[in-house]
């Protein structure tokens, strides 16, 4: 695919936590407006002042720039409008050269909420449940792409286009598959890249006589229905290619 976008957007891989934590500013802009209720569950939102928000965003930060530099699969991505310097999306690019899940299937854990609370459980639910399908199928090398975001004032100009031909120059040419995790409204850009749905997932968090800690977290921290979308090496969708991930013979790609 050739992309023709603004020339003065620029694709830059993120070396330093400095440079993560502007596109971490971006990334919680993008995920409330529009508002994405289950985004307060997984990260930490300890209030809604100014206050809270400043410190909630320098603990994300913290989190999960230190997963990234002990995970030698993850790529932070962003978009610089050069013209302005300002950071106009980003996401998580993960490129796996082995096996990522030898043991299968894991409970992801909470970390960011007290130990045995009930927020920590609802979120550890909600992510265990969500990725579960890569855990279970994808084990062997392949691709994926985490928190997608670009800040409302540079939508469809084709930043989230130049975030996702980032990875794919790199995996088409290993002929990796990838798999994405997303949400309804990213759907169409992956879409455009080559990717399918294979399954769109409710994420079941009801419980049998719920407290009302429970009930309220159900209420405000609604997941969006989760669309679980496949690609297979370079995209192409050929006889060759199986009815899903599922149905991969490890050694179909190797
Ligand atoms: C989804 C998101 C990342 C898209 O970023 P973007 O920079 O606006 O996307 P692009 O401009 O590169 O769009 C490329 C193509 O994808 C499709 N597309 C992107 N956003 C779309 C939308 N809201 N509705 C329909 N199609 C859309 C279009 O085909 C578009 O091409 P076009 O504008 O020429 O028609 C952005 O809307 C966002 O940050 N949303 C909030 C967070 C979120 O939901 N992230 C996805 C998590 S899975």
């Amino acid at each position: 695919m050739t992309i023709t976008t603004d020339p003065d957007f620029e694709v830059r891989e993120i070396h330093t936590k400095e440079e993560y934590a502007r596109l971490v500013d971006v990334l919680w802009t993008a995920n409330f407006q529009p508002y994405n209720p289950i985004f307060t569950a997984v990260h930490p939102i300890s209030g809604p002042t100014p206050t809270d928000r400043k410190a909630d965003k320098a603990y994300d930060t913290t989190l999960r720039w230190t997963a990234h530099v002990n995970n030698p699969a993850s790529h932070f991505i962003y978009v610089l409008d050069k013209r302005t310097g300002r950071v106009a999306g980003g996401c998580e690019w993960l490129i796996f050269h082995d096996n990522p899940f030898p043991k299968g299937p894991q409970t992801i854990p909470c970390t960011w909420y007290p130990e045995g609370s009930e927020r920590a459980e609802y979120t550890s639910a909600f992510l265990s449940q969500v990725f579960f399908y890569r855990m279970a199928w994808l084990r062997r090398r392949h691709a994926g792409v985490n928190a997608m975001g670009v800040h409302p004032d540079y939508r469809r100009r084709g930043v989230g286009r130049l975030l996702m031909q980032w990875g794919h120059d790199r995996i088409d040419e290993l002929g990796y598959e990838s798999f994405i995790e997303g949400s309804p409204m990213g759907r169409w850009l992956y879409e455009e890249f080559g990717y399918r749905r294979v399954v769109s997932l409710h994420v079941d968090l009801e419980k049998r006589n719920p407290s009302e800690e429970w009930s309220r977290l159900v209420y405000e921290c609604r997941p969006p229905a989760i669309l679980l979308l496949w690609r297979p090496p370079r995209g192409v969708w050929d006889e060759k290619v199986p009815d899903g991930p599922w149905a991969v013979d490890e050694k179909t790609w190797s």
